[in-house]
């Protein structure tokens, strides 16, 4: 006897498409049949998933949740980020253990950020480490977090002034010691001392609106930094991230290396594949600062292709939620104004009406960059990313008819804005299941506070 039948929908996974029914049992799937395998008398319910596509529930793996701005904090906590996580057909989250209590090791800062999980989320969830002490200590920790289930690190190249920033010895280390132990180190590839010169070029000019944004991060900023850290990675025969990667320039770098048959994985993220610098001349342009910065359309194009091609492998949110008021305290300059946008429950609508409706990928391909690549990247790969006997049964039912035009009322979030606001998109999460329990059922969100679990992962050598 099954708990759930889930029939007449079309299934989805990065291998194709198929007309499946899907058995699910004690929170796991226990069967895929063809359409009719499966009697109503063998299942507790059944579920109608007619004109619906049935895919893996989505996986996010770069938010940051609770991001400190001075002494303030992003609107949304561990349950409402989660909420509207799974609203937007998330099955899974990672956000990032910072240390920014420098008094805590890493350890203890993984600790503490699994105890504010476990309070709130509502779907499962794990975390990269991230050291901000570039010292012994921070590569000594590797193999305590990598035996602990935490085998994926991020890395910031700047930020320097913020006491964020990991040196090149540390990177280094951390890249063999991941490559040694099984894991992956993660960066947000920015160079810092061009990001600290240009910032301060830039003010003594008075060139400090966000148009001049972009320019004062161009895109040698990034790429010079992607361009250094493979260059490490390919020493130590590590195993690279490359986070948010946004420039045609840095994706040659990583079209290179994977050539070379280096283990190097980027990512980029939903914004920077439709939205572009012009946003910054906008009214409300301020809004947008994000780092890297959005960019040119040709290098959304090349985005686009980098996709395609398989080279870049997933397509995270990045999710930061600033409301305006906290974007407001930059006064329209954008080396005062919080970096981040948020995004977290619009990853499906905009990808699916951007992507698959305009004909750039196919729904496979989708499912690849949004929740299977993701879950091979970092270590959960069978257990989630994909529909098979034994996988838990995190599933997203999506309905590719209804249209919805985005604003504030129609997402379940506390920040007070989107970049996406007045987009007409489709392809919604209808019903979202967590480990076979119902979160979403008819677009209506229905899962617990503090259900979700932590995901223990292993990441092999
Ligand atoms: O601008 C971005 N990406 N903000 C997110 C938080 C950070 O600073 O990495
Ligand atoms: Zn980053
Ligand atoms: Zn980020």
């Amino acid at each position: 006897m099954y708990d759930l039948l889930i029939k007449n929908g079309t299934v989805v996974t990065h291998e194709g498409c198929g007309q499946w029914d899907v058995a699910v049992k004690d929170g796991k799937i226990a069967a895929v049949g063809s359409r009719g395998t499966f009697a109503d008398a063998e299942t507790q319910e059944v579920l109608d998933a007619a004109d619906l596509l049935v895919m893996p529930g989505l996986i996010d793996p770069h938010v940051h949740i609770m991001h400190p701005f001075r002494d303030r904090f992003a609107a949304d906590d561990f349950y409402s980020a989660t909420v509207a996580a799974a609203c937007g057909g998330d099955t899974m989250v990672l956000d990032f253990a910072i240390q920014w209590d420098k008094s805590m090791d890493l350890s203890e800062t993984a600790e503490h950020r699994k105890r504010q999980f476990e309070e709130g989320a509502v779907i499962d969830y794990a975390f990269h480490a991230c050291p901000t002490i570039s010292e012994m200590e921070t590569v000594e920790q590797v193999p305590k977090l990598i035996e602990a289930g935490v085998p994926s690190f991020k890395l910031y190249m700047t930020y320097s002034k913020q006491g964020r920033m990991s040196d090149d010895g540390v990177i280094y280390e951390v890249l063999r010691q991941t490559a040694e132990k099984g894991g992956i180190a993660g960066v947000h590839a920015e160079n810092d001392a061009m990001c600290l010169f240009n910032t301060e070029l830039y003010r003594r000019n008075g060139w400090n609106s966000p148009h001049y944004f972009p320019l004062c991060k161009g895109n040698l900023v990034e790429a010079e930094a992607v361009n250094r850290v493979v260059y490490m990675n390919r020493a130590a025969g590590g195993n690279l991230y490359i986070f948010h990667l946004t420039t045609e320039e840095s994706l040659e770098v990583v079209r290179e290396a994977r050539a070379r048959g280096e283990r190097v994985t980027a990512e980029t993220c939903v914004h920077y594949l439709v939205l572009n610098a012009d946003c910054y001349d906008r009214p409300d342009g301020a809004n947008f600062i994000c780092s890297p910065p959005l960019r040119s359309p040709e290098d959304t194009e090349a985005l686009w292709n980098g996709i395609r091609q398989g080279l870049i492998s997933v397509v995270s949110s990045d999710h930061c939620g600033f409301t305006k008021e906290l974007k407001a305290l930059g006064n329209n300059e954008f080396a005062g104004t919080p970096n981040g946008l948020p995004g977290i429950e619009l990853r499906l609508p905009v990808l699916y009406t951007a992507g698959v409706k305009s004909g750039k990928i196919s729904v496979s391909k989708l499912v690849e960059i949004l929740s299977t690549n993701a879950a091979r990247t970092f270590g959960m790969y069978p257990q989630k990313g994909t529909i098979a006997c034994g996988s838990d049964a995190d599933l997203v039912l999506v309905d590719t008819k209804q249209v919805k035009t985005i604003s504030p009322e129609v997402l379940h979030s506390p920040v007070d804005w989107s970049p996406y606001d007045g987009m007409e998109l489709c392809g919604f999460a209808r019903t979202v299941l967590s480990r076979g329990k119902f979160v979403v059922r008819n677009g209506e969100f229905c899962g617990e506070r503090g259900a979700g679990r932590f995901v223990s992962r292993t990441i092999d050598r």
